[in-house]
């Protein structure tokens, strides 16, 4: 997607070790416009597959997700929690998630009430790189006996290994921009 890559190109700026930050339009401040326009993609590249629900991982992932539902019919957005809360139900599909930047892991809860085996799930999230976010709703979604249509990312670091993983594994991934490299001598490479 042009604009994103654009976005990226003017205001994303690379910090050690692989990481690329763009809290001026994606995790921070939101460029709600440009939202608008990566849920239409999403949107167009899904489209006709019967998609009934959104998937995604707090924080970053809801913003986009809400923005992608909008072109879908009646599509809520779900997320995975990440912090245990009072008012959680008990009744919860959970699993771990191993962060390779934080080198811990977490868990990620989402109720029983609002994902089940008739829903045609589409996930979506802000960044893919080792893949372990994914990974972890992909298994939300296998407990719940619900669908998996495919994989919307907005960012997909491609010299990580999540994406290989997940199109050998044959899941319709779909990343707006794919960074191949990212270095001071050749800036912010886009895999065409
Ligand atoms: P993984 O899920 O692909 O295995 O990646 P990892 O554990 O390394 O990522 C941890 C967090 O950092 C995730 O957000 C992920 O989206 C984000 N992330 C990974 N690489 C980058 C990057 O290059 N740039 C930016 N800006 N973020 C990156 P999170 O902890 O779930 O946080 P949030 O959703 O609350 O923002
Ligand atoms: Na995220
Ligand atoms: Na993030």
């Amino acid at each position: 997607m042009e604009l994103l890559k654009e976005k990226i190109r003017k205001e994303g700026h690379v910090k050690g070790q692989g990481i690329l930050k763009v809290d001026s339009f994606l995790n921070h401040q939101l460029d709600v416009a440009l939202f608008e326009e990566m849920g239409k993609a999403f949107a167009k590249r899904f489209a006709g597959q019967g998609i009934n629900k959104i998937l995604t991982i707090e924080t970053s992932g809801i913003a986009i997700a809400t923005s992608t539902a909008r072109y879908f019919d009646y599509c809520p957005v779900v997320f995975g929690k990440k912090y245990v809360s009072l008012n959680l139900d008990s009744d919860i599909y959970s699993s771990d998630v191993y962060s390779y930047t934080k080198q811990q892991s977490y868990k990620i809860m989402v109720s029983k009430q609002y994902l089940n085996e008739n829903d045609r799930v589409l996930i979506i999230d802000d960044f893919l790189a080792n893949g372990k976010a994914v990974e972890a709703l992909m298994d939300v979604i296998k407990q719940a006996g619900a669908t998996l249509v495919g994989v919307g990312i907005a960012i997909e670091k491609g010299f990580q290994n999540g994406g290989a993983l997940l199109r050998e594994e044959g899941i319709a991934l779909e990343s707006l921009a794919i960074v191949d490299e990212m270095s001071e001598e050749n800036g912010i490479v886009f895999r065409d």
